[in-house]
């Protein structure tokens, strides 16, 4: 690739993730990215390998919902390699946010891996809003288990979906513990 990929063509950024479930830090981000990218897909990860609350169609759903107002963000799921979705979409961009120091030393193992794989894609990043630097769908997942308030942490169609999951007699969440990242650093989810 010669580096101007871009040029004439309209910008298309992806935002993948695990979004179980969306929180407002993600929509704040989607936001932000929806007035800066010609183009928004939020790219639900389906990952064997994690166990998620809410299922990929779940998942998806609840994104499409909050996102009704935004014309130019689009909804969809993917279980290929990042870079393959990506050149499927025609798209150039992979947008992620940035909460703290310990997300940032992931991510640049994730942007460096990505560029290994096709140097034509660009990773971008978005600082969270100071609001959320603190939220992840991990703490929300933990307070609603006990049945605690997140209608400060996520959109309400989030937050009904919680309740609906719990009162299913779903396990509660349990962070104490999390799972260690290959990379050794701590992260919520
Ligand atoms: N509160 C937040 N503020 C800004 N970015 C966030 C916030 N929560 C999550 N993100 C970012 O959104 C992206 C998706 O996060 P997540 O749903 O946890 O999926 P993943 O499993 O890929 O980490 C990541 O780039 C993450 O850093
Ligand atoms: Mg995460």
């Amino acid at each position: 690739m010669n580096g101007k990929r871009n040029q004439g063509r309209s910008s298309t950024a992806v935002y993948p993730g695990s979004f179980d479930p969306v929180t407002f830090g993600h929509l704040d981000i989607i936001r932000r990215a929806a007035k800066q990218f010609d183009r928004v897909i939020v790219a639900v990860l389906n990952n064997i390998s994690k166990k998620p609350l809410f299922t990929v169609e779940e998942r998806t759903a609840l994104l499409r919902e909050v996102t009704r107002d935004l014309p130019n963000v689009e909804v969809d799921s993917f279980r290929d390699l990042l870079v393959n979705y990506m050149r499927s979409k025609n798209a150039e961009i992979i947008l992620r946010g940035i909460r703290s120091v310990t997300d940032f030393e992931y991510e640049l193992q994730l942007a460096s891996t990505n560029r290994q794989l096709d140097e034509g894609i660009e990773t971008i990043f978005m600082m969270t809003n100071p609001k959320y630097s603190y939220l992840s769908s991990s703490i929300v997942k933990e307070i609603a288990s006990f049945g605690g308030n997140v209608s400060d942490l996520v959109p309400p169609a989030v937050e009904a979906a919680l309740r609906a999951k719990y009162a299913q007699g779903e396990d509660v969440v349990k962070l104490t513990a999390p799972p260690r990242r290959k990379s050794g650093a701590k992260r919520a989810d």
